[in-house]
């Protein structure tokens, strides 16, 4: 039997709430969730709380802990001293839906507002070839969970909510540097959408989102600066201005298979004007590696499936598909009888 510790919940839904007070057993080893998952299992079964890994990997369980954004299922009940209250309450940022569950769907919204990933359209999946070197510097961002807990804490989203429309955020800031960064990305002009579209230039650089992000991501030092700087050495450094507009009368030249789909068709500046990935092997000091099949005649390229705007449809929005099938049938009602369930519990091996 382990303690009993002070908790406060905020409960309620769109129309408003109040915090809670429980006193609730807290064992050792024990997280935030858990002690959630007790107050639903004894004291409070119509807690609604979204969670899905409970290990710090799906990025569902963020919610606000003594006013901190943190996921529920990594934040340890033994960093709070024995008398302390405990006050979770959900994201502030975002509606609430009811109890502890917000509706993230701005987030989604940006998401799709991003131009997707645009590879040469000369290279067929398969085919793509990446340094090592060339990917190291974006691989930090691939960590992102998509807790949204930097959304969250961003003052310029959290605080002015005429601002969400033209701000999309520090997640998608490290999305964007992700793709700019990326050697087999084709689009150059991430950098201006970053300013124009995603309204980069709100964020004053306070770094509560590199503060909070449980993944560690450094999102200001490593992508928002570079980007800034990137954005403005394109716009206003003579030299920069005067090669970008040489590339792009080079580019008129390039056969016009090299074209992605709604992708402008200058060449990749960190690339050179290699299209190829021999041309590219090349154009880093590195040979074409035989054994990588460089040599080969690359099968017919495949346009990315974008629009001619350059972004994804997102078909659950407007489609009428149904998701994956279900695994237990489609012709199944919910709940199942129990005899059709097979789940034994474990100390009870004679059960059915
Ligand atoms: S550094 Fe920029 S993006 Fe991050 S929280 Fe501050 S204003 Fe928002
Ligand atoms: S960048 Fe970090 S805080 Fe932001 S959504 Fe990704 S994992 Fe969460
Ligand atoms: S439950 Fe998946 S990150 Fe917390």
């Amino acid at each position: 039997m382990g303690e009993q510790r002070n908790f406060r919940v905020w409960r309620g839904d769109d129309n408003g709430g109040q915090l809670e007070d429980f006193q609730v057993e807290v064992n050792d080893g024990e997280v935030v969730l858990d002690i959630i998952h007790r107050l639903q299992a004894t004291q409070a079964p119509d807690l609604a709380v979204r969670w899905n890994c409970k290990a710090g990997k799906c990025g569902s369980c963020s919610m606000e802990i003594n006013g901190k954004p943190r996921l529920g299922c990594m934040t340890r009940m033994s960093t709070f001293a024995p008398e302390e209250t405990v006050t979770v309450t959900p994201l502030r940022t975002f509606p609430v839906i009811r109890d502890l569950v917000t509706d993230v769907s701005f987030n989604y919204q940006k998401a799709r507002e991003l131009p997707a990933f645009a590879p040469p359209a000369d290279v067929a999946p398969g085919e793509y070839r990446m340094q090592q070197i060339d990917v190291e510097r974006s691989q930090e961002f691939r960590k992102c969970i998509e807790c949204f807990l930097c959304q969250n804490v961003c003052h310029v989203i959290r605080d002015h909510e005429d601002n969400k429309q033209a701000f999309s955020g520090p997640r998608f800031f490290i999305r964007a540097a992700e793709l700019d960064m990326h050697p087999l990305d084709t689009r150059t002009d991430r950098k201006d959408a970053a300013v124009e579209e995603q309204g980069i230039g709100y964020c004053n650089i306070t770094k509560c989102c590199t503060e909070v992000c449980p993944e560690h991501i450094k999102i200001t030092d490593n992508a928002i600066i570079p980007m800034k700087e990137r954005a403005v050495d394109r716009r206003y450094d003579p030299i920069a201005w005067l090669g970008s507009k040489i590339f792009r009368r080079e580019q008129l030249d390039k056969p016009a298979g090299y074209a992605t789909a709604g992708v402008a068709t200058a060449p990749r500046p960190n690339a050179g004007t290699a299209d190829t990935p021999v041309e590219q092997a090349a154009a880093h000091g590195a040979q074409g590696d035989i054994s990588a099949n460089w040599h080969r005649e690359a099968a017919a390229g495949h346009a990315a499936p974008v629009g001619p705007d350059g972004k994804l449809p997102v078909t659950e929005f407007t489609g009428q598909l149904a998701g994956a099938q279900s695994p237990f049938g489609d012709d199944v009602e919910f709940p199942m009888p129990a005899t059709d369930i097979n789940y034994q519990h474990p100390n009870r091996p004679d059960e059915h």
